[in-house]
């Protein structure tokens, strides 16, 4: 049996288990499933009905493939919470958790409701509802290819992930914006958004720093009051929301658990919903009024890259419709913008060309056991998205923090051991943060200055690592500067030998809590 997801009362089952004489070997929950549905075996029941009969007595949120020893002609699969997907092939039939695992061997795909569960032959397939009864379900054809999942001679399907940018950011704005007026079409948004109180985005991990980056672009460009929160903060909070107000949720994958809670509770307080989501199957776009979608493809490598960039991409095409529906910037404004963002892909594809300095610059970071990000304005999420990367697959601490907010107390741990490394590009906050920076090289610390030519003569220094990446549009640098902390961490990772595309604990897809 293979089992993701949480059984929340195992201990009790477990329990009632062993007073009926079954001994376990383990403490985890997935053996009291497979205990539980062998009593109802003993006690005389098919397997079907055995398994209907555990599923019944299990809580929490879990997703479920058995085969049973003797029968070669029979799997069950089942779903409460977490996602499960099944393949229908010629003469054989598939269980997954998304189209990514199953689309090398099948396109036609069945995505289980919730509550769903599956008995499944070699040639037939019968769906059940979470009342036990019989009942049919879509066959979607799933886009991608089995190659659109392979490495395509990269040695992690990250460092694939990050090349495949400048093409993923280019599909994402293909989808909405005119490259020749500047207008954004968004897929039937409604007047909803347009004329929102108060927008509230909410997400997790990398998803979470996107919104970061939005709220600024939101309240600077559109002045749209825009709160972010995470997830799992938000969704305990019983916060108070507006009415009329809309909630927008980010999310890679569709599925993690706890941004579909907060979606749950935004809704039961009368919001619309609105997801920025990768995968259009997903369970978060299934709730959602309004889906805008990432064509970032399928992302194989746990750390995400190509997602959170073709995010940014998308909410920067809401802010410019939100700005200039509501009047905040105009037909010039707007197409002055779209053109920055226009010219993303191929100053990305520039950027990536930098993929040896920083590999060279990583052997230093390699080897230091704390790395400080600093950034300012849009910068400062992505100091936090760098840090994250790093610790993500190499495993070295590290912590982003707003520049001016260093003085704080993050400039007690300055010294030559620990790299500083700093988002600038040339925007209107570049001489504040270079200020920053003179202050950390004054205490001796070693600073990687991630900057454009302007930048780099301002600080005017031979003792920091520059990295001179092309000017850009202010409003386009945090889609941009996320490509070198990116690599940073992957090189960093690299040298330390670690598994780049499955770090250690942490899961692609976050289905518990
Ligand atoms: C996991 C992944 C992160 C991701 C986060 C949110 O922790 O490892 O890379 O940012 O989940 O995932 P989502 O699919 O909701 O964007």
């Amino acid at each position: 049996m293979v089992h993701n997801g949480i059984i929340e009362n195992f201990q009790k089952l477990r329990k009632d288990l062993s007073q009926v004489g079954h001994e376990l070997d383990s403490e985890t929950d997935t053996e009291v499933i497979v205990h539980l549905i062998d009593r109802f075996l003993e006690e005389g029941f098919s397997p079907r009905e055995a398994t209907a009969e555990a599923l019944k007595l299990l809580e929490g949120a879990f997703a479920l493939a058995i085969i049973f020893a003797g029968d070669e002609d029979l799997m069950i699969g089942a779903r409460r919470g977490s996602p499960l997907a099944l393949g229908v092939g010629v003469n054989q039939m598939f269980l997954g958790s998304d189209a990514i695992a199953l689309a090398p061997l099948t396109k036609n795909l069945i995505y289980l409701e919730d509550g769903d569960w599956t008995v499944l032959s070699h040639n037939d397939y019968i769906i059940f509802d979470e009342n036990g009864q019989e009942v049919e379900r879509d066959v979607c054809r799933t886009a991608l290819t089995g190659a659109s999942v392979e490495k395509g001679g990269h040695q992690y399907f990250m460092l694939k992930e990050i090349f495949e940018q400048p093409q993923v950011i280019g599909d994402t704005l293909h989808a909405f914006v005119n490259p020749n007026t500047g207008a954004v079409t968004l897929p039937s948004l409604d007047v909803d958004v347009m004329q929102a109180s108060r927008l509230t985005l909410i997400a997790c991990g990398t998803s979470y720093y996107a919104c970061l980056v939005a709220k600024f672009w939101l309240e600077r460009i559109a002045r749209i009051p825009t709160e972010v929160d995470i997830a799992s903060e938000f969704r305990y909070r019983e916060g108070i929301m507006p009415d009329g107000g809309v909630a927008i949720f980010i999310s890679q994958s569709g599925e993690t658990i706890d941004t579909l809670a907060a979606l749950r509770y935004a809704r039961s307080q009368g919001q619309k919903i609105v997801s920025v989501v990768n995968v259009p199957e997903s369970a978060i776009a299934r709730e959602s009024d309004l889906v805008l979608q990432t064509y970032a493809g399928p992302e194989i490598g746990v750390a995400s890259t190509k997602a959170f960039t073709t995010q940014l991409t998308v909410l920067a095409c809401l802010t410019l419709t939100l700005a200039y529906n509501r009047g905040t910037i105009d037909k010039l404004e707007r197409r002055r913008l779209a053109h920055a963002l226009v010219e993303v892909p191929a100053r990305a594809a520039e950027i990536l060309n930098h993929d040896e300095r920083i590999k060279e610059i990583a052997q230093f970071v390699a080897g230091a056991r704390d790395v400080l990000y600093l950034g300012r304005g849009t910068s400062y999420p992505i100091a936090l998205e760098g840090a994250l990367k790093l610790k993500e697959i190499s495993y070295i601490h590290a912590e982003g923090y707003a520049a001016g907010e260093m003085k704080h107390g993050p400039i007690a741990l300055i010294d030559k051991t620990v790299p500083v490394v700093v988002v600038s590009p040339t925007d209107f906050l570049l001489e504040k943060t270079i200020s920053n920076v003179q202050e950390v090289m004054a205490r001796g610390g070693k600073v990687i200055f991630f900057s454009d030519k302007r930048g780099a003569d301002k600080l005017g220094s031979k003792d920091a690592e520059n990295v001179i990446l092309p000017s850009v549009d202010p409003f386009v640098s945090p889609i941009l500067y996320t490509i070198p902390v990116q690599l940073l961490a992957y090189h960093t990772a690299v040298l330390k030998g670690t598994d780049v595309d499955r770090p250690r604990n942490l899961a692609k897809s976050v289905t518990v809590e």
